[in-house]
């Protein structure tokens, strides 16, 4: 009995398995790419020609300067802001390199203005965002703003999904020059595409019209009938990176014309396309069908040549990380021609969830690794590992964000604050201060102070060749990290992984082969001078010893 029941399930899940199927072909879908996306969900399957890297922003180095949110959340407004940039000019940090004042989450309101602009809190900005940055520039200092890849931001305020150029137009407008780009309330783009029954272009008093039997299929892409149509046939399967559809036309002259799209209406769930005319993509976004009618018509303005034109219809889109990638160039794109002149450092934060590793360097200039920091030793200490891995990624124009700086925040010991500040600096990370600096002055005597301003190890971050750090021994006690410098140099850290003071040995015969060996060397944080091939130093509970080398 119990062997025909088992019998029976396995019988209906086969049963339910190939209808699955089935209403998926007859969707348009590929029934193995969708079943592929749930094992690999977050593989970039875009190709990204050469290695390109985004060449808008200005980041050479990894940016520096403060946030608003690891301190003050949503309880900001322009005066505090203001306040916090006098602050770091009067502290001595200006001056050190902390140029950006970045303003996360909740500057703005829940409204757009009349025009659909994003525009400051009303009552707590109410002087303008743009008079703050006018403000904040002639202290010498640079602002940046913040807004999420989606219908709203992670505290549910007006986000920017589907208003890139809108927004960055404005930011630019307003001269914004750092930007970091949040992944609250994604919506990822669709992976099907639209049943095309055909292309038709209005030339002047005529209209061409290409169908299927005019394209060049590949992939996937097929042709099947439908009566109802006029033409009786449509092309499938251009989805999921799978199938592309190319077609050629010749034009009479160069200029902008209105490319309809005449699709089968099918699925009550949304669609998209990309439009290739020549080299201009085109995206083209398809509502759920809820009509009556068989057919929709979709249009975009394309530009054309003179002579000869090709026109490729494909959705490459396959898993989310696609999604992703395709949006935050989206925004990459609008800010750099928003602003050529005064470039908008771009900072990409989906908190490393779709692989950023693998598109992120072409799409923007940071680039989020991890979930949020805290500021707990052992939460920081995830963050550093998980970071580190990523080595090979880090480099001028593009670098790997291990998240804003908890120097000074929550309960760190002072080991702990010199420890997270240098091993951000031996990663070249981004160094964005996220403690309250209001309180400080150039007299301040405050060891969170002098972390955040130790030269050393700042200009171990910000050295021009851009390396990452690389961990090239590890015991249960403590990391050995060494960073190539530029001049021939490199950097040293030993991290104290217990919470026990601990004797540690440097031996320079541990190092990678291709360090140049130099035996002498400046500790950092004691500013001591070292003098040999070995030597043993106490460190601290969490604590670190860098040495550089001379
Ligand atoms: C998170 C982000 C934080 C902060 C916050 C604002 O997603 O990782 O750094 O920006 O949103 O709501």
């Amino acid at each position: 009995m119990v062997k025909y029941v088992i019998a029976g399930i396995i019988i209906l899940i086969v049963v339910l398995f190939l209808l699955w199927c089935l209403h998926q072909k007859k969707q348009g879908l590929c029934p193995i790419c969708t079943l592929k996306q749930f094992v690999c969900k977050s593989k970039l399957t875009i190709r990204i020609p050469g290695n390109e890297f985004y060449n808008g922003g200005d980041a050479p180095t990894p940016p520096m300067g403060w946030s608003s949110w690891n301190s003050f959340r949503n309880n900001i407004d322009e005066n505090l802001i203001y306040d916090t940039a006098v602050a770091l000019k009067e502290s001595g940090l200006a001056e050190a390199g902390y140029k950006y004042v970045n303003l996360d989450d909740c500057w703005h309101s829940s409204v757009r203005d009349e025009n659909g602009c994003l525009q400051g809190d009303l009552s707590l900005f109410s002087s303008g965002i743009d008079t703050l940055c006018a403000k904040i520039n002639a202290l010498g200092l640079k602002m940046g703003l913040y807004s999420s890849n989606g219908d709203y931001t992670c505290e549910d305020l007006p986000a920017s999904l589907g208003y890139e150029k809108k927004d960055a137009d404005t930011f630019a407008r307003w001269g914004v020059e750092y930007f970091k780009y949040d992944f609250c309330h994604n919506v990822k783009i669709p992976s099907v595409a639209p049943l095309v029954e055909k292309v038709e272009i209005r030339m002047g008093e005529k209209t061409i019209n290409l169908v299927s039997d005019d394209a060049k299929l590949s992939g996937l892409a097929c042709i099947n009938n439908d009566k109802r149509l006029e033409s009786g046939k449509y092309i499938s399967f251009l989805g999921q990176g799978k199938g592309k559809a190319e077609f050629n036309l010749d034009c009479e002259k160069n200029g902008s014309y209105p490319l309809t799209l005449v699709v089968k209406k099918s699925g009550r769930y949304t669609k998209y396309l990309i439009v290739q005319v020549n080299d201009k993509f085109y995206e083209m976004f398809f509502p759920e069908t809820k009509a009556w009618s068989t057919v929709g018509r979709y249009q975009c303005e394309v530009e054309l040549n003179k002579g000869e034109n090709r026109i490729a219809l494909f959705n490459p889109v396959c898993t989310r990380a696609d999604s992703a990638y395709i949006q935050y160039k989206r925004m990459g794109e609008a800010l750099r021609n928003a602003s050529p002149d005064k470039p908008i450092t771009y900072s990409i934060c989906e908190w490393g969830r779709n692989n950023p590793k693998n598109w992120a360097w072409n799409a923007g200039n940071l680039w989020r690794t991890t979930p949020d920091i805290r500021p707990y030793w052992k939460w920081i200490n995830i963050i550093y590992n998980k970071n580190l891995a990523l080595a090979e990624f880090a480099g001028p124009g593009h670098w790997n964000d291990p998240d804003m700086l908890e120097v000074g925040n929550g309960k760190l010991t002072v080991d702990e604050n010199r420890t997270h500040f240098s091993l951000w600096c031996m990663m070249s990370a981004p160094l964005i201060l996220g403690n309250d600096i209001r309180k400080y002055n150039v007299d301040s005597n405050d060891d969170v102070l002098e972390i955040l301003k130790n030269r050393q190890m700042i200009a171990i971050d910000q050295d021009e060749l851009g390396h990452q750090c690389v961990r090239y021994k590890r015991t249960s006690k403590a990391d050995w990290l060494v960073k190539k410098l530029s001049g021939n140099r490199h950097a040293v850290c030993i991290y104290n992984r217990t919470s026990k003071l601990t004797e540690l040995s440097f031996n320079s015969s541990d190092l990678p082969a291709e360090i140049t060996q130099i035996s002498e060397y400046t500790e950092v944080w004691s500013n001591k001078k070292y003098k040999g091939q070995a030597f043993k130093i106490a460190v601290n509970p969490h604590g670190c010893a860098v040495f550089v080398s001379k």
